[in-house]
């Protein structure tokens, strides 16, 4: 046990490791429920999703959370038209708690108290942590530039985990670093630096239990430092993936608009369709899909059971805490 657990409102989970959500339908049932019975936290990813395949998820994780205290989450970007639903649906299916990002809502803090669900957003500003902690937010996961996918800032975690914690100090919620933490030494630096708990996804994303197409994970096993680029999403952020003719046309501006729209996203900068990208990526399409990866990709190089991720992690946090 090298790890202390971590508080999300009235609950706790074993240990201090939150799986990213990861949409569209990279982080499901499979993977939140292998994560929640290592003691983290499993997070379905539920943007993109209908309200009844969202209850199935939940419903699907649940069957398979086989530990006690295992808590499980759902993810869901503001900036997604069926962001109320979401939010409404994972409520009455008693979810645990209920994180977001890519935009801010002040309504979900009510709506959560009201039902009784700890809301946690991802921000990337001391500024806007502020503003959550005082609306009620029961953790704080803090992103910096070296997550996958949608990013709002660029600042290492490093930089941002003291400004963040300074800035919510007085109202004593916990702190959760996500973006480029890749190993149990890793974690055990954010703890020092004021973190407590973390949130991985890349590394999740390459494990046995997690269903994308092996194009995908393999795809991210070769990455080397210059196959990691940034590129602006249609979602109107900028965003970490890898270099692919699809992402190069993004970047280079030569990727052809969309003649039709599912209008899934509140505003779209209408360049390309993102959901239809992601959901290709998932499918192993190297052609059409948009693969997002965290900063630190590079230093994975196997995948492996979740079960051997939490092993791993604490074997690398045992060797960290004996040079302290
Ligand atoms: C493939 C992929 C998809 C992601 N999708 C989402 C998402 O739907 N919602 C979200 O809040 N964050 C998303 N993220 C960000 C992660 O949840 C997480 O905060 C971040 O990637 C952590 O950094 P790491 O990948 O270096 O561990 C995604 C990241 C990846 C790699």
């Amino acid at each position: 046990m090298y790890f202390p657990p971590l508080r999300i409102g009235k609950l706790q989970a074993d240990k201090p490791i939150i799986q990213g959500g990861m949409a569209i339908r990279i982080s499901r049932a499979s993977l939140a429920s292998a994560v929640a019975n290592c003691g983290g936290v499993g997070v379905i990813a539920a943007s993109g999703l209908s309200k009844q395949e969202l209850r199935d998820q939940i419903q699907e994780a649940r069957d398979n959370i086989t530990n006690p205290g295992g808590l499980l989450a759902i993810n869901i970007m503001f900036a997604a038209t069926e962001f109320d639903m979401i939010v409404n649906t994972a409520i009455e299916e008693k979810i645990d708690f209920i994180i977001f990002g890519a935009g801010f809502s002040k309504d979900i803090f009510t709506l959560g108290k009201q039902a009784g669900v700890p809301i946690v957003p991802i921000v990337s500003s001391p500024k806007l942590a502020k503003i959550a902690a005082k609306l009620g937010a029961s953790a704080i996961i803090v992103e910096s530039g070296e997550a996958g996918g949608h990013l709002g800032t660029c600042k290492s975690i490093k930089q941002l985990i003291p400004e963040i914690k300074d800035a919510v100090n007085e109202y004593n919620i916990p702190i959760i670093a996500a973006g480029g933490v890749t190993s149990g030494s890793d974690i055990i630096d954010m703890l020092l630096i004021g973190a407590n708990g973390v949130q991985m996804a890349t590394r999740f994303l390459l494990s046995e239990e997690c269903d994308v197409h092996d194009n995908f994970k393999h795809l991210l096993l070769k990455a080397k430092e210059k196959d990691i680029v940034m590129i602006d999403s249609s979602v109107g952020m900028p965003a970490r993936a890898i270099l692919t003719d699809f992402s190069r046309k993004i970047i280079d501006g030569k990727i052809d608009r969309p003649k039709e729209c599912g209008k899934c996203l509140k505003h779209c900068t209408g360049t390309f369709c993102i959901i239809k990208a992601l959901e290709a990526a998932r499918k192993g399409d190297l052609e059409n899909g948009l693969f997002f990866a965290g900063q630190n990709v590079k230093k994975y190089n196997d995948i492996i059971s979740v079960k051997k991720i939490f092993e791993r992690l604490e074997q690398q946090a045992k060797s960290r805490l004996a040079l302290l």
